[in-house]
This record gives structure tokens, sequence and C-alpha cells, in this order.
């Protein structure tokens, strides 16, 4: 299954390197307002995976950001973000990337997140590890914050949020080494499980951003949780970790309550 995925995750690349090549050879809609655009790439890589997919595991379910979710019959399902980071995608920008999970359940069984411009290909099988570009990748050793280099995102300026990740940054900042916003939450779960990351937190996700990196970043030998340090990611926060920094990570996110 993991190769499937691997060919399926370089077939697409191709669809988003072709299409950024002439300077944008792609049209670009609103969903939501200004702040929320979709392209045509988007919505050809999802249809393209979908399409893969139903021909190798016709009962299995398809959950996807652009398409929706189709109907479940066996317990299997495919999570699908297309081009997480659509935003640098347009621009022309390496910080996007391609996520596919596979998944028993709610239980990860196999996954890839490919960034394209960058010719990285992070993989992960349930039980058996996970790998860049074939390479075995393991989390970090950082215990300290004074060290860490972390990652973080801004997807909650999309939404109306009152406690919003703004008011984390002035905190943070001083303490760490510095903060990269790669712009795709599916890469940056993916640099945790590399260790090119020590941890990275975000306020509001969808399942389609995380799905792939979650189990990326657990077979990499990390941690994920939500602000109050359960399982309730993303819906109630997330941060992804070498299992080291979790809890000095977690003292800087709002109280239970930020949601409200
Ligand atoms: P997208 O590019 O697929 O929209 C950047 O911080 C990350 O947040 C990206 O993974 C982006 O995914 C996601 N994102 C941006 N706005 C969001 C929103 N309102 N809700 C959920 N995820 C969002
Ligand atoms: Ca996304």
């Amino acid at each position: 299954m993991l190769a499937f995925i691997e060919q399926m995750a370089r077939d697409a690349a191709q669809i988003c390197l072709a299409a950024t090549e002439n300077s944008g050879n792609f049209t670009v809609e609103l969903k939501n307002g200004p702040r929320d655009p979709v392209t045509s790439i988007d919505r050809r890589i999802e249809d393209f995976l979908r399409q893969k997919i139903r021909e190798r595991y016709p009962d299995h379910a398809i959950i996807g950001e652009e398409g929706g979710r189709s109907k479940d019959t066996s317990g299997w399902n495919w999570v699908l973000d297309p081009i997480d980071g659509t935003v640098s995608f347009m621009r022309g920008q390496p910080g996007y990337s391609i996520s596919i999970a596979c998944r028993k359940g709610m239980d990860g069984v196999a996954a890839a997140v490919y960034a394209p411009v960058m010719d990285q290909l992070f993989t992960a099988e349930k039980g058996k590890g996970a790998w860049l570009n074939d390479r075995p990748i393991r989390v970090s050793d950082c215990s300290e914050m004074n060290k860490a280099m972390l990652g973080t995102g801004f997807a909650c300026m999309r939404e109306k949020l009152t406690n919003n990740n703004l008011a984390v940054i002035p905190q943070i900042m001083p303490e760490i080494i510095d903060i990269r916003r790669m712009g795709s939450a599916a890469l940056d779960l993916a640099y945790v499980a590399a260790g090119k990351f020590d941890g990275w937190w975000e306020f509001i996700l969808n399942d389609y951003d995380v799905a792939a990196g979650i189990l990326l970043v657990q077979e990499a030998g990390g941690e994920v949780c939500d602000f109050s340090g359960g399982e309730n990611y993303p819906q109630a926060g997330i941060i992804a970790t070498n299992g080291k920094l979790t809890e000095k990570i977690r003292s800087f996110m709002p109280e239970p309550d930020w949601t409200k």
C-alpha cells in the first residue's frame, strides 16, 4: 500500500510542478471569502487521487478537502489534502505539500506528505517507521526550550477567534532559538517527524490538514496532543513534538475554554 501512496504523491507533484512552470498555469476561486482561495490544481489533484484510490480500493471511503466525504462501507478511509498550503503554491513558494493518509477507522495505517518543490517525500507505515526519501527518520532529542526550533501557523486568522496564536508569539519567541512558518500544516508535522523542528503547534485546523502528518510524527517517535494534553486534536488545538518538549510548549497555550 505504501508504494501505491508514494506513486500517487509523485504523480500529483508532477501536476503541481507543471502548473507552476509557466508562471501560474491555473485558475483561482474563493471558497469563503478572499482569505480562502482554491486553485484548479487543488481540484485536479484531488480528482486524480480519488480516481486512483477508487480503482484500487473500491469499497474504501474518501475524505478530501475539496470534494467532501464519500460513503464508508469497509471501515477503511482515505484522508486527502491535494495541496496543503495552497497560498504558498499560488505564489510559487516551496512551502506546500500533498498529504495522503489511509486509515482504518481513526487509526492511521499508511501516509505520505510530499513537498514537490523541495523533492521531499515523507512516508510512514503503522508499526514500521517513517522515512524521508526512503531514509528512516526520527524526531530530534532537544529537551530545552532555549535550544528549540519550533514551527507554527496562523490558520486561526481565517476564523473569528478571540483567543488566537497572535497572543502566544510574544510569550514563546524570547524563550526559543527561532520559529519557522512553512505555510503547510502537513509539512510542519513532517518536519517534526524528521527532527527539522523540535515542536509545532496550531490553534484551528481540519482533519485533512493533519491526518498524514500525525502518523509521520508518531512513527518517528514523537508525540501529538491537544492544548489540554488530550486526544481531541486538531479541534481543541494541536501540538506535535519530539516527546520532550510537549509540556513546555503546552504551558504557553491558552486555558481549556479558549475556543469559546
Ligand atoms: P490549506 O492551504 O489547505 O488551506 C497554514 O497555517 C495551514 O493552515 C495550512 O495547512 C492551511 O491549509 C491551513 N488553513 C488555513 N486556513 C485554515 C482554516 N480556516 N481552517 C483550517 N485550516 C486552515
Ligand atoms: Ca490544508
